[in-house]
């Protein structure tokens, strides 16, 4: 069992605080938010930082979601969602005979979706920025021009992907890989010049810096040499959108959460939805009865997942449906503490007619605008393809559509029609940015990587804030479990779940699974006195900053 040796809190601000992957990430954002910017000028400045020092998901090349909470309470969200190129179809994954061709949509060019994440920026700094673009972007083109001070993790994470690098690049990607084969270490100095180039180029020449002119040419080249895609015109029409987050309540507080194509906010209120009769603090934190509880939630809300949800724009997601609060207490109604539920006999719920690398960053600033971004080129490294002469890697977000119906994704997960591959089409995502309210008042901001993990990941930070009692700090640390419908098992990383609660549940009918570590979540709490407690998880280089 997991025990607090003492209540262990994260760093406290007074005016703000950033929490991100990453140490230089987090003091680019600190430093812009202590020259006067705002939480979306920090935002803007930590996503274009985390595209230098963290590239294993930070990027230029990838996508990814964001939910903001103006201080007044003005609520919205942008999809920055990697796109289907205009190429692309339903069955271009698979062989003639209709079999998924392996690795094809997860490694090497044709993997990878058109990037959003340069064209959400300068959305977001339009639209909300304080402080002049050049002043936001500058830090990160020093950074990568200086170069970076290699951790330790990330001198391993380098090392173990050589190989992989090689395969699926036409060029050697520097400086990711060097050329001797001397292993990286912690302390080594990597320096990005064609990625400080290219950042220049989105400086002086804002979305033309990126989608169009030379950053374009070399996509565009880079697509041709490895035999993907991705089109000028793809890059021309790529627009980030910005959508109404997803809305509901859980015991008196307002969860503010991800829409479509993110599947991420409505799986996580389903599973708040469903819990929430429970007096879940009663209960314990990862007693049987509450874990039980969780994952029979997490069956039934991956279940509708895998049927009804993809992208909004080209399929009807009956999203009322899904968050109707009468169905998800009839969907319920079959649960038993008695023994454990079983996904074949658990498909996706009906009605009437009637009706392993993501990133994410929490921000907060003086006035309380919050932002929670959570970004990603998919898996580690993403498609590990290097735009050769722009220095930056592109996603490999093409795995995230049902290559073909109920054949599992990288991280196991089914799909359907709903989420099935069409030209400009976005790819399901489980990435969960979330703010909380009560009373009308920011209270916490969170988020994470993980795949399929991070709803669930979302969920039991959550309710171990609000129903366990545990700061910031201890809600990010505390270890985790994860069930997704199929397969049917409960997930366990090391230290979650006593020997006991172990036991009980396998003689209920669990299948328990031990894997690696499941998230990174970052958090921001709102403390009773206003002050804000940053908790950055300690699995990775994670830092919470506040001022
Ligand atoms: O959008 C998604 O759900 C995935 N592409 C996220 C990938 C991810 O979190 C990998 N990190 N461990």
């Amino acid at each position: 069992m997991f025990v607090q040796a003492q209540t262990q809190r994260g760093p406290i601000g007074k005016n703000g605080m950033v929490v991100t992957a990453h140490p230089d990430a987090s003091k680019i954002g600190l430093e812009i938010l202590k020259k006067g910017g705002n939480a979306y000028d920090a935002a803007v400045a930590v996503q274009f930082a985390l595209a230098v020092c963290y590239p294993a998901a930070g990027n230029i090349g990838g996508g990814g979601f964001m939910v903001y909470r103006h201080a007044d309470g003005t609520i919205g969200a942008l999809d920055y969602r990697e796109k289907a190129p205009a190429k692309a179809h339903r069955d271009m994954y698979l062989d003639k005979g209709g079999k998924v061709i392996k690795n094809l949509s997860r490694y090497g060019h044709l993997a990878a979706g058109v990037p959003g994440a340069v064209d959400a920026m300068l959305k977001v700094h339009q639209r909300f920025g304080k402080l002049p673009f050049k002043e936001v972007i500058q830090p990160s083109i020093d950074l990568a021009a200086r170069g970076v001070v290699l951790t330790d993790k990330e001198a391993q994470r380098l090392n173990k992907s050589r190989n992989a690098f090689f395969d699926h690049n036409t060029q050697p990607p520097y400086p990711l890989v060097r050329n001797d084969k001397t292993p990286f270490k912690k302390g080594d100095v990597t320096i990005y010049t064609d990625l400080a180039k290219t950042l220049e180029r989105i400086r002086d020449k804002g979305r033309d810096g990126f989608y169009a002119g030379k950053t374009a040419d070399l996509i565009v080249k880079e697509m041709k040499a490895g035999g993907g895609i991705i089109s000028k015109e793809d890059l021309q029409n790529y627009s980030a959108v910005w959508r109404i987050p997803v809305a509901g309540t859980y015991k008196g507080y307002r969860i503010i959460s991800m829409c479509p194509p993110s599947a991420g906010g409505i799986v996580l209120l389903q599973m708040l939805k469903m819990v929430e009769p429970y007096d879940l603090s009663k209960m314990g934190w990862q007693t049987p009865k509450t874990v039980q509880l969780m994952v029979e939630a997490e069956r039934r809300s991956y279940a509708d997942r895998a049927k009804y949800l993809g992208d909004s724009d080209f399929y009807p997601v009956p999203l009322h449906n899904l968050l109707d609060s009468a169905y998800l207490k009839q969907r319920m109604k079959d649960f038993s503490f008695d023994k454990a539920g079983s996904s074949t006999k658990t498909k996706e719920g009906k009605w009437g007619s009637h009706s392993e690398e993501t990133t994410h960053f929490s921000i907060v600033d003086k006035a309380g605008n919050a932002v929670s971004i959570t970004t990603t080129l998919n898996s580690g490294y993403g498609s590990y393809v290097m735009v050769s002469g722009a220095g930056f890697l592109l996603n490999n977000e093409m795995d995230d559509f049902s290559v073909k119906p109920g054949v599992p994704n990288i991280y196991g997960l089914v799909g359907n029609e709903a989420n099935s591959i069409a030209p400009g089409k976005r790819m399901l995502s489980s990435m969960t940015p979330t703010i909380i309210e009560k009373n009308g008042k920011l209270k916490m901001v969170v988020g994470t990587p993980g795949g399929s993990t991070i709803t669930t990941s979302v969920f039991q930070t959550i309710l171990n804030v609000l129903e366990h009692n545990m700061t910031m700090q201890e809600a990010v640390n505390a270890p985790r479990f994860h069930h997704q419908w199929l397969p049917d098992e409960v997930f366990v990383e090391n230290k979650a779940l006593s020997q006991k609660t172990r036991q009980i549940l396998r003689k209920l009918g669990y299948m328990i699974r031990p894997r690696s570590p499941i998230g990174r979540v970052e958090g921001i709490l709102v403390l009773p006195q206003g002050k804000l407690e940053g908790g950055a998880d300690r699995r990775g280089d994670d830092t919470a900053l506040g001022y």
